[in-house]
């Protein structure tokens, strides 16, 4: 797809070298099902299954190490076990005739002693505490003080995200997405409230977005480019009350310009408040998905008529929707129809088995 492309939400078209069935693209979505040792949940292949009709799943935010975990019970791709238990899920989509990438994710600051190994601190770009919660055995505690990266460790992070795409390859996904958003370790990164480096990490823009350049170019070197794509959210502060960028128009605009160079096949943006209004606040987004030059998924409350207008007005390629896909695994055969949508109850988001994952029924047995 070039840019601008105006389109019809349910037409076929390709995101990078990916076929896409329609425009309507399931976001990452973590739902804390997997075990301790983030094998994916043995329910997993048939929840995806459930909800391949979407043009493109972005499978749930996944973690590329074991430092890099948050959350507990969520899924790792650093380990054997891991590539089998996704291998299970990538082959269930693809059976359904769907298509399915990979969320990579290191959440620096936004961890937990108790979740790390040896109870170390968490790493980030600097020594600064995030606020919020994080999902613990013990429940929901604030993210530890995490310790600054060294300079030297820098390439063995690399290649911690080189071996996880390379993982990823292996269980049969159709792509990757760098995750770049929501306050986790890239993003740390980027911003300058977050990133007090004085070394070539930390200062000028150039060089708070050189890591995720790197880890993107790392990551495109394993896969081909048009096979990887980023997400960001410029305007996002809710997990880890991190603060914004104070410069973010500039910020992500040059990170958008950079990756686009590489020929990424898709910016993922979510537009606003994670979860919130959409495109509240001053951001130009349109300017982002110029700067970035390729194909363009607007994420962030969208409903169907919003989702309709972004795509035929060439706004996105392809439109994500989250929460609607928890309760309802056919959306894209409701938002055909214009059929009503199920809520899911938030207290099935995370957590637990079954119930509330892979119960929630298609449209003609409602
Ligand atoms: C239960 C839940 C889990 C989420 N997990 C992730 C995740 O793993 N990675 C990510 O980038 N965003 C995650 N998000 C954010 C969603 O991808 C999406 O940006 C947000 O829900 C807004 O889209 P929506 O209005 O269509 O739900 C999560 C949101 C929810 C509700």
């Amino acid at each position: 797809m070039t840019t601008p492309h105006k389109a019809d939400l349910f037409a076929p078209g390709h995101i990078g070298a990916i076929p896409v069935a329609n425009r309507i693209a399931m976001a990452p979505l973590t739902r804390s099902r997997a075990d301790m040792e983030g094998v994916p949940s043995p329910f997993a292949a048939e929840y995806y299954h459930q909800r391949a009709s979407a043009g493109l799943i972005v499978a749930e935010a996944t973690n590329i190490s074991r430092a890099g975990r948050g959350y507990a019970l969520t899924p790792g791709i650093y380990e054997g076990a891991h590539v089998a238990g996704w291998a299970e899920v990538t082959k269930a989509v693809h059976e359904a005739g769907g298509r399915i990438v990979l969320q990579l994710w290191h959440v620096g600051r936004i961890s937990h002693v108790s979740l790390q190994e040896k109870g170390v601190a968490p790493v980030a770009p600097s020594a600064i505490q995030a606020g919020g919660t994080v999902f613990t055995l013990e429940g929901m505690l604030q993210p530890s003080m995490p310790r600054a990266l060294a300079l030297e460790e820098i390439p063995a992070l690399i290649e911690d995200y080189r071996r996880a795409a390379r993982n990823a390859l292996k269980a049969g996904f159709d792509g990757v997405e760098v995750h770049i958003a929501n306050g986790y370790l890239l993003e740390q990164f980027l911003r300058d409230s977050t990133n007090k480096r004085t070394d070539r990490y930390g200062g000028s823009i150039q060089n708070r977005a050189r890591l995720p350049i790197e880890v993107v170019t790392a990551v495109a070197e394993i896969w081909g480019a048009d096979r990887v794509g980023v997400r960001l959210s410029p305007l996002s502060t809710a997990i880890g009350d991190t603060p914004l960028d104070s410069t973010p128009q500039a910020t992500y605009g040059y990170l958008a310009r950079e990756l686009g160079k590489l020929g990424l096949a898709w910016l993922h943006a979510i537009e606003g408040q994670t979860r919130g209004d959409n495109a509240a606040g001053a951001f130009d987004f349109k300017a982002l998905h110029a700067a970035f030059g390729g194909s363009y998924i607007a994420n962030n409350s969208y409903d169907r008529g919003m989702a309709l207008k972004a795509v035929a007005s060439g706004h996105a390629d392809m439109v994500s929707f989250g929460r609607p896909f928890i309760g309802n695994p056919d959306l894209v055969e409701r938002l055909r129809r214009e059929a009503p949508l199920t809520e899911a109850p938030a207290a099935a988001y995370y957590g637990g088995g079954a119930e509330g994952y892979i119960d929630f029924p298609a449209l003609e047995t409602v």
